[in-house]
């Protein structure tokens, strides 16, 4: 006999899914659709849009920006415009231009072959295939801060300049969606990729607590039996999440949904009790949610995995390079497994934000203190090993 669950499907609920309804982002969808809605009427005398999607973190740009582009794209359908929106979120595809660019011909041009493309000929055959397909894209770079950082590369100028290689033909990318949580990577721009990035912006505030209650209340409807998630569990995320230190990441609270499900299955009970997301509330850390550690390439996971191990048998706030390393053959030994550059991990993982290199002695997780931080190591390690598990399975 299956085990008695409180889900209809939790898997509406994990970082991967976008939902069919965006409560209170109806205003910001509406504003990039109506950027392009003139374009698609005669694209082939359009130039190219730049549009800026800024807003804290967890606030639905990503949502929002692929929604968008998902009826952009039903739109131009209905009026034989064979238009393609390519998403690509830079922490999983854009280790560097060139993954970025075969990332982008094998979504677009999936017809080319990129085997030994050098990043100027990817370019020339995305270009080139546009052409011989009548084709137009509008181009999303999702975590552009995370790239520009890590990366350094220009890839804003690559793909604005993409029309020039065929100067006598209309031009193919309609639309260069740029997403990030503030403008601060504007100082590793270049001159001419900062004008290129233009002034339409969408703005995209906090939550307030009552819109973070739709949300939920609208998430929940659509992964809980009806009946299991009481208003007050709703309220009580809804409040956790709008305040300060969470500031409104929608991310969290649906992180503290999923947990409390769970764990009202594992304890049999068939409602989500509001004591169940208070004691996830204490457990979960909220600068590191599900989909920070998902969006790890597999050595960031191990690597994060000894620095939580490290810091949590050190009982401090911070832990040396070498105490991390020794750690990590622990774990590699442990899990059977062989660990990549350490070094470049460590590096990646404070690019990411999720760990903080203040010297290669001290080396922690965020400014909270070691007593609060202690609490939350347990659930991380916990966390980041049924990922590790999930992903072999
Ligand atoms: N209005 C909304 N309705 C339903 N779900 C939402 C809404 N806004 C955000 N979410 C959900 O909250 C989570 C965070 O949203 P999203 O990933 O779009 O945030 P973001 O602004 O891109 O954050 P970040 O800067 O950290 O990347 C996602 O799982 C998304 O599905
Ligand atoms: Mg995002």
């Amino acid at each position: 006999m299956s085990k008695a669950t409180v889900f209809k499907d939790d898997s509406l609920l994990s970082p991967r899914y976008v939902p069919k309804t965006l409560p209170h982002r109806e205003k910001q969808i509406k504003f990039m659709f109506n950027i392009f809605k003139k374009v698609i009427d005669d694209p082939t005398r359009a130039f190219l849009r730049p549009v800026q999607v800024v807003g804290g973190i967890g606030t639905g740009k990503t949502c929002s920006t692929i929604r968008f582009g998902e009826e952009l794209q039903a739109k131009a359908k209905e009026k034989k415009i064979n238009l393609k929106h390519v998403y690509a979120n830079l922490k999983l595809q854009g280790s560097s231009g060139p993954v970025l660019y075969r990332y982008l011909l094998d979504n677009a041009a999936p017809e080319v072959r990129t085997g030994n493309l050098s990043a100027d000929e990817m370019l020339y055959h995305l270009v080139k295939y546009l052409n011989a397909k009548n084709m137009y894209l509008i181009i999303s770079l999702d975590e552009i801060e995370y790239f520009m950082k890590h990366t350094k590369e220009h890839i804003i100028y690559d793909l604005t300049r993409i029309n020039e290689l065929t100067p006598n033909s209309p031009c193919r990318i309609l639309g260069l969606v740029v997403i990030s949580r503030g403008t601060d990577y504007y100082s590793l721009l270049d001159k001419s990729e900062l004008s290129t990035l233009g002034r339409s912006m969408v703005d995209f505030r906090p939550y307030t607590s009552e819109q973070i209650r739709d949300i939920l209340s609208s998430r929940a409807q659509e992964a809980f039996k009806s009946d299991t998630v009481p208003d007050s569990v709703i309220e009580f995320i809804a409040d956790v999440t709008a305040a300060p230190p969470v500031n409104g990441d929608v991310r969290y609270a649906l992180d503290l949904l999923l947990f409390a499900g769970n764990l009202a299955d594992n304890q049999g009970s068939d409602t989500v009790e509001l004591d169940y997301v208070r004691r996830m509330h204490g457990e979960v850390y909220h600068q590191i949610t599900s989909e920070d550690i998902l969006d790890l390439p597999y050595n960031e996971k191990l690597v994060l995995l000894a620095v939580a191990r490290t810091l949590r048998s050190k009982k401090s706030a911070y832990v040396s390079f070498k105490e991390i390393n020794d750690q990590c053959e622990l774990v590699s030994e442990e899990l059977n497994v062989k660990l990549g550059d350490v070094d470049y991990a460590v590096q990646d993982l404070d690019d990411r934000g999720i760990i903080d290199i203040r010297s290669l002695v001290r080396i922690g997780i965020s400014d909270i203190p070691t007593e609060e931080l202690i609490k939350y190591l347990d659930n991380l390690v916990e966390r980041v090993r049924s990922d590790l598990n999930e992903g072999k399975s």
